[in-house]
């Protein structure tokens, strides 16, 4: 996975994941479900993951458990402060690190390697000592979608710094590619997402009945996030905290979701400083309307133009109207953009003439600003139909499917039987023929063969949809000597269309007909056998 750039190479790098997540992510945009990739992981690094999901699981329940106990009295005045109830936090498994915590012999106890345990990097070696790395901290463990714990954020009782100290990414995390609280919020209803900062804000919102809330746990929220995002949920409205680092983070959200095509909304919010805070004060009823009353994108431009400039001084008048019409000039729908129109004249006290010569002067001199309201989804790749018939296609992709999990039994089974030419499909003859090639130089790996498609996205499609297939194959040699039968046979056939053809052709001497017939009779007989 070096140097040179494939689309998995590709997405590898920008998501900071690995080969076979880049692999989940393409499937995703296309579409598709993955299936195991058993024998191109690495099986070792699988065992040690799977290792540490153990030990997140453990250490998770460790924590939950002390934070009932009697030394853990400093952290449960702290949640009783934080007004957090139990259900609160069985259903988030929030829970304590002592002082002295001592995680390490319990998981020693549980037999984990010290190897796996650092592998979980909740524990650091210091000289000779193995020392928890959370201490004196409320934990909040982080799931992932499919309910694993992955990582952990820890929170100081106090003031003191820093505030939240958090798992570092290791090979089970990838603080991007996740959402804190998803696990639970997608079992909620999904018409609208929040997104909020921090941990507080997803558990005391859920508390108090707002349950579609996620966190990107203080930083900048990433692609990834923002397609973990459109694909749960048909809008997604940002609720981050009111401060100006707030404010500014909502405004680089917002630039990654409206790339990504998401209906977006941004929530508004005065009198508290974020949502953990606003709900404690004024209840869930006023939270649930600033839900209802959050604003669109345009409308949030238009206000954060606004902050900077003093419409009372003319040339700040003027600017905010040139940069206003920009804005308006990239809203599509015509009777979306009346509706802005109206609006900001009402709110701004300017006439919707002079709004509206704005934007045609802008329209004229075809200097639109940058389309920011078409949805423009990312398009999943489109793999045109070839009309062959579908049972053909199956055979080819078996065989396909067969040759990319690295079968090298069955490339010697068909090599001599079968060859590329033999595939219908254009596109499946290119794979097929990149296979042999990969497989005559001993390079059954899908690595390789997925690099030799350098950027043809159609194809790497084509690929991770057969490996998607469950063509439910139990045995190899068996359902192969069947696709080569079907495939003789056709052959056959063929053939014999053409002597039928050919025995009418009155040029053809005796001989050239005796030869045609007894090929004719071979052939029926060869195709009476294969049945
Ligand atoms: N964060 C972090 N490290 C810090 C500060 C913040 O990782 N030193 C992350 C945490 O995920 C935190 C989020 O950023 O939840 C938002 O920060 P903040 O608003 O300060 O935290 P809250 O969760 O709101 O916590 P609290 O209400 O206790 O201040
Ligand atoms: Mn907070």
């Amino acid at each position: 996975m070096e140097q040179d750039g494939n689309v998995i190479h590709f997405i590898s790098k920008i998501e900071n994941v690995d080969f076979k997540e880049s692999l989940e992510i393409l499937a995703e945009r296309a579409n598709i479900n993955l299936p195991t990739l058993e024998g191109t992981v690495d099986n070792k690094r699988q065992e040690l993951k799977e290792k540490i999901y153990q030990i997140n699981k453990e250490a998770a329940l460790y924590y939950h458990e002390i934070l009932y106990k009697e030394i853990s009295k400093p952290a449960q005045e702290y949640v009783k402060k934080r007004k957090l109830d139990n259900k609160t936090l069985k259903d988030y498994s929030i829970g304590y690190a002592p002082i002295n915590s001592n995680l390490y012999s319990y998981l020693k106890q549980k037999g984990f390697t010290n190897e796996e345990i650092l592998a979980s990097n909740l524990i650091n070696k210091v000289g000779n000592n193995f020392v928890d790395r959370f201490k004196n901290r409320l934990i909040f463990p982080i799931q992932d979608v499919r309910n694993r714990y992955i990582a952990f954020g820890g929170r100081v009782l106090d003031n003191s710094l820093p505030k939240y100290i958090n798992s570092p990414e290791n090979l089970v995390y990838s603080k991007a590619r996740n959402l804190y609280g998803l696990n639970v919020a997608k079992n909620s209803n999904l018409e609208k997402l929040l997104i909020v900062e921090g941990y507080m804000d997803v558990v005391s919102l859920h508390q108090r009945g707002i349950e579609n809330v996620v966190a990107s746990c203080g930083t900048a929220l990433t692609e990834a996030q923002g397609r973990l995002l459109r694909k749960y949920a048909q809008r997604v409205i940002i609720s981050y905290d009111s401060d100006a680092a707030g404010q500014a983070a909502t405004l680089r959200g917002l630039e990654i979701l409206n790339n990504l095509g998401c209906d977006i909304r941004i929530l508004q919010m005065e009198g508290a400083k974020d949502p953990d805070e606003y709900v404690i004060k004024y209840g869930n009823g006023r939270f649930n309307n600033l839900i209802d009353k959050a604003i669109s994108l345009v409308e949030f431009k238009v206000k954060v133009l606004k902050r900077d400039l003093d419409l009372e001084n003319i040339n700040d008048k003027i600017k905010f109207l040139n940069e206003i019409a920009k804005l308006l000039s990239t809203v599509d729908n015509r009777m979306e953009q009346e509706v802005y129109i109206d609006k900001i004249s009402l709110e701004y006290n300017i006439s919707k003439e002079a709004i509206y010569a704005e934007i045609n002067k802008l329209n004229y001199s075809g200097n639109q600003g940058k389309k920011i309201l078409d949805n423009n989804y990312r398009k999943p790749v489109v793999i045109k139909k070839e009309t062959l018939p579908e049972a053909l296609i199956k055979r080819e992709s078996i065989i396909i499917g067969l040759l990319l999990n690295g079968k090298e039994e069955v490339y010697n089974q068909i090599k001599n039987i079968l060859s590329p030419n033999d595939f219908k499909s254009e596109k499946n003859k290119k794979i097929i023929k990149c296979l042999y090639e990969e497989f005559e130089k001993g390079n059954s790996n899908i690595n390789n063969i997925l690099e030799k498609f350098n950027e043809d996205e159609e194809t790497i499609s084509i690929i991770t949809g057969i490996m998607a297939e469950d063509y439910e194959i139990k045995n190899d040699k068996k359902a192969i000597e069947d696709l080569i039968k079907n495939y003789q046979k056709e052959r056959l056939l063929n053939r014999k269309k053409e002597i039928i053809n050919g025995l009418n052709d009155e040029s053809l001497n005796e001989q050239q007909s005796k030869e045609l017939e007894k090929e004719l009779h071979d052939i029926i007989a060869k195709i009476a056998h294969i049945k």
